[in-house]
């Protein structure tokens, strides 16, 4: 474990290492491990934490904290944002050092009143604005959702170092190294990150993005995963590319599964019935697809429909799998529609109904199912469906 590191004269790291996490929040697998990077700024007039580390790593956090400066004197703890990875130190740090001012936008005060359940000094900031720390600059820069609502970033003005807490980061962790240039390339696990925490937030990212396109950034100080002081726009303009439209074609993208073909047949019919010149239409049956390119097929899609056999009474758990994945991506328009055929019962369509329905969804058509073997005017209501769900796409330009 490194202890503390001088990244800049007067800019120390003084994160936290976790090179075995394999799962974040109980969410996102992490190969690679992760870290939890806070920093601290001395030397001027005033001492300045900037964002601390997950809870259970508080008394490393206040060890190194201690070796560098006299707790009592720190006046400014800088929240840029108040999940718990960040703030779970908080509240001891406070304790120790209860004359400093928290900074932090007006929702990340209000998060971190209702995590701390406690009263402390705080200070808020609005876009632009700037804290004089004797001698150096910080600016706070409003990034919200990058990832939570509460998020900015802050930037040490004159020394071009850009504090962007989970934007820009990823899940890893090569112990003991904590600059890029001390690492392999770790673009796949920074990828992968952008998809777990990052992809619904994509317009977010740009709308960030193009506020600091125009700073130059020396040295770039994530909240997971190496600093970038080699390759500092490097992190961003991936985060950007990621997040860019990947086509302004129209597409309707059918996901289905088919054990003994029926469905399958459905499908073709939907597809005939939507095709026309102005609109792709693709069939994908989804145990051929890998998870990142389901996300990417979701993404790419103007609308969606389903083709879902009941089994056992339910939705088989493949395609729950593919419902699971629409609240995690950015979907250009909330559209869908649903068929399927059914055995002995039929509820998989009306259960994907419900669920498309609770995320938003505008299914302009009914549920199009069929007891086993599609007959010939099932397939022409497959038809009619799919010339629907054409209309809809076109109707939106
Ligand atoms: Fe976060
Ligand atoms: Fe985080």
């Amino acid at each position: 474990m490194p202890g503390t590191v001088e990244i800049k004269p007067g800019l120390y790291w003084i994160g936290s290492e976790d090179p075995e996490l394999r799962l974040f929040d109980d969410l996102f697998p992490t190969e690679h491990g992760t870290t939890y990077n806070a920093y601290l700024l001395k030397g001027g007039d005033k001492n300045v934490v900037i964002d601390t580390v997950k809870g259970k790593r508080t008394d490393e956090f206040m060890d190194k904290l201690r070796s560098l400066v006299d707790i009592k004197s720190i006046d400014y703890i800088i929240v840029n944002h108040a999940e718990s990875d960040h703030s779970g130190s908080l509240s001891y740090l406070l304790d120790q050092s209860p004359d400093a001012t928290v900074i932090s936008t007006v929702a990340a005060r209000n998060f971190l009143s209702n995590l701390m359940r406690k009263p402390f000094k705080s200070q808020i900031v609005k876009e632009g604005d700037t804290l004089d720390i004797g001698g150096r600059k910080l600016r706070f820069i409003l990034a919200p959702f990058m990832h939570w609502p509460d998020t900015m970033f802050t930037r040490l003005e004159e020394e071009n170092v850009l504090f962007s807490c989970d934007a820009f980061g990823a899940h890893y962790c090569n112990p003991g190294r904590i600059f890029d240039d001390q690492v392999e390339d770790f673009t796949s696990a920074r990828h992968f990150y952008f998809d777990c925490i990052f992809r619904p937030f994509k317009d977010k990212v740009l709308y960030a993005v193009d506020k600091i396109r125009h700073d130059a950034i020396d040295l770039l100080c994530p909240s997971h995963g190496p600093v970038m002081r080699k390759e500092p726009w490097k992190a961003i303009q991936q985060f950007e590319s990621w997040s860019r439209p990947s086509s302004s074609h129209r597409r309707i993208y059918i996901f289905y599964i088919s054990p003994h073909g029926n469905t399958e047949k459905m499908a073709e019919a939907v597809a005939n019935g939507a095709a026309c010149s102005e609109i792709e239409v693709k069939n994908f049956h989804i145990s051929r697809l890998d998870a990142g390119d389901l996300r990417e097929l979701l993404e790419e899609a103007d609308a969606l429909v389903f083709g879902i056999p009941t089994i056992n009474r339910d939705i088989p758990k493949p395609m729950w799998d593919t419902l699971a994945y629409l609240s995690t991506v950015k979907l250009k328009n909330n559209l869908a529609a649903v068929f399927g055929s059914y055995g002995w019962s039929g509820e998989a369509c009306s259960m994907a109904e419900e669920r498309l329905k609770g995320l938003g969804f505008n299914i302009p058509a009914p549920a199009v199912r069929t007891q086993f073997t599609p007959t010939s005017e099932v397939l022409e209501q497959c038809e009619a469906l799919g010339r629907e769900i054409a209309a809809e796409v076109l109707k939106k330009g």
